[in-house]
């Protein structure tokens, strides 16, 4: 196998980066497009891990890249290409850059995370359980803990700078972004979160709730933005083993969390180094969600 270098954090010279996110770099390229760099790194508890996991960005970025085509018959999308070949310049003389970039369109961003759950599991089992309802959206009483619901429900969020997200109703995201396209954003949501649930699901993966962004391009289309229904955007879960009534292992960062667990860190950064047999273990989870998915060898 080829060898395969991480990468922690990205420097494009010649490209104003005007974001660092969690996980990915995002730089200008000219006034109408954005460069989308997924690195290597892993947040668990809500920190940055300081040991990078090999291949992570690259998979985040192919397994993106598929469901924008597979989806767009129901969406447009910001995606111009991942072709590394087709890059500016500027990204080219970076081979590191390879199979972790995107470039975008650059979208107006509407300031709400469209969030669907077709489980009960994190803030809305929280909520469940303290008012029998979730977003505005009554349920059924008896529900446990990553039960399936009804049906998918749109449970938006407002897109916070800093900080944790806050669950806001339809009525609100409707005064933030109009009537209109409220109603747009919460219908594109849950037809997408239809059809990828369904194909993940005769794949072997519950796709328990997930996360869209979108945003509006310069003739007005909304756009669907972003990273889409990645481990990083989204609850995945094995469905072979799924059970409610508790907490399901997490696809992606099982081992990461069991291991964390384990040590008597306050869960406040700075994170420890994971190790080697972890970050691996860890990578081989992201490549299994990405062949597992796409039917690809990764
Ligand atoms: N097409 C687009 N146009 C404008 N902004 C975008 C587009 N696609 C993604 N973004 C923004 O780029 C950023 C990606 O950074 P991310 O790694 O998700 O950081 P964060 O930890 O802040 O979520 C997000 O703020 C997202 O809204
Ligand atoms: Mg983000």
């Amino acid at each position: 196998m080829k060898e395969v270098s991480t990468v922690s954090e990205s420097a494009i010279e010649g490209l104003p980066l005007i974001h660092r996110g969690k996980v990915r770099d995002v730089y200008q390229v000219g006034e109408r497009q954005l460069l989308l760099v997924a690195t290597d790194r892993l947040s668990a508890f809500d920190c940055i891990l300081p040991t990078p996991i090999k291949n992570k960005g690259k998979v985040l970025t192919s397994l993106s890249n598929f469901w924008f085509n597979r989806l767009s018959h129901i969406t447009e999308n910001h995606l111009i290409t991942t072709d590394f070949e087709q890059m500016p310049d500027a990204v080219r003389r970076n081979e590191s850059l390879r199979d972790r970039s995107t470039l975008v369109k650059k979208t107006k961003v509407f300031p709400v995370e469209c969030v669907v759950r077709g489980y009960l599991e994190g803030s809305g089992w929280k909520d469940y359980q303290a008012t029998g309802s979730v977003c505005g959206y009554e349920l059924p009483a008896g529900l446990v803990q990553c039960s399936k619901l009804p049906e998918p429900i749109f449970t938006p969020s407002t897109k916070a700078s800093a900080g944790h997200d806050e669950n806001i109703s339809v009525r609100e995201v409707e005064n933030i972004v109009g009537k209109e396209t409220a109603d747009k954003l919460g219908s594109l949501s849950l037809k997408i979160y239809d059809e990828a649930s369904r194909f993940a699901l005769s794949r072997g993966i519950i796709i328990a709730d997930t996360k869209f962004e979108f945003g509006l391009d310069e003739d007005g289309n909304i756009l669907l933005i972003d990273e889409v229904l990645t481990p990083d955007s989204s609850r995945f879960w094995s469905a072979e083993t799924y059970a409610p009534g508790k907490a399901q292992p997490s696809f992606d960062k099982q081992f990461v969390r069991e291991y964390l667990e384990t040590l008597d860190w306050n869960k406040q950064p700075p994170a420890p180094e994971l190790p080697f047999e972890i970050a691996e273990a860890t990578t081989e989870r992201y490549i299994q969600a990405y062949e597992l998915l796409t039917g690809k060898t990764f």
